[in-house]
């Protein structure tokens, strides 16, 4: 199925087998499934039923990183676990000429480590090739962006939606016009493209999430579209 609203284009299927067949786009800005230890947590994961949905919808398994194909996007832009970083960091070395670790810090981080550190950050990675680099004035160029977790999965059934402020930061930083996310999730990444102005695609196969992308995409486009009248 693919759902059009003004500049979005939304694909109901498979990131693999879909996004090859998009052509390029200026930047592939993604969230994917992270790879991580959802086991354990303790006394305070019985509380937390974000966690249970992340493992029944297997968004603890990781991605194939050749969904990323610099052939296909002058940037990426991706999300990823702490644990995930010794992994993708040389394979976007090896497909863009620059890369940076950029880190959105969390006002109200889980209150758990987990025999690990207290995800008090989460990172993505921003790489390009020449002609894409990071855009914006100075004051717009810091690695770091704060930002409330939205705990989306009593706000929107899903359980890592992105804040607005941190997908707002990111687009005013992204190259060019045309941004595609292929694991969009309920479309945060299609609402901040929208409101930069951007042309967007985005893929996502789970038909409850997608749903929730078309739905909050079309109130972002008639809001853009009020505030123009
Ligand atoms: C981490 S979530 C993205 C959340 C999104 N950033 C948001 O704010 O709502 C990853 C999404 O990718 C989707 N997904 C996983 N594998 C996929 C695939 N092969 N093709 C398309 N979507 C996929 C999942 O259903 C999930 O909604």
């Amino acid at each position: 199925m693919i759902v059009r609203i003004g500049p979005a284009t939304l694909h109901l299927g498979d990131a693999y087998q879909i996004r090859p067949t998009l052509g390029f786009m200026d930047a592939d800005v993604m969230d994917p499934p992270y790879e991580f230890r959802a086991t354990g947590g303790g006394h305070y994961r019985k509380n937390r039923k974000g966690m249970d949905q992340i493992v029944d919808e297997g968004l603890d398994q990781g991605f194939d990183h050749r969904v990323i194909n610099p052939l296909l996007c002058g940037a990426a832009i991706v999300f990823c676990h702490n644990d995930q970083l010794p992994k993708l960091l040389p394979y976007l070395d090896g497909s863009f000429k620059r890369q940076a670790v950029c880190i959105w810090r969390k006002r109200n981080p889980q209150p758990v480590a987990n025999k690990h550190y207290r995800p008090v950050f989460e990172f993505y990675v921003h790489a390009w090739n020449d002609g894409y680099h990071p855009q914006g004035a100075l004051a717009d160029l810091d690695r770091q962006v704060t930002a409330y977790s939205p705990r989306g999965a009593d706000k929107f059934g899903h359980p890592t939606v992105k804040p607005d402020a941190v997908m707002d930061k990111i687009m005013a930083n992204v190259a060019g016009e045309r941004v595609c996310d292929p694991f969009m999730g309920t479309g945060s990444t299609g609402v901040a493209a929208l409101r930069a102005g951007k042309q967007f695609v985005g893929i996502e196969k789970n038909p409850t999430h997608f749903q929730t992308a078309v739905d909050r995409i079309t109130a972002t486009w008639h809001s853009i579209q009020q505030e123009a009248a």
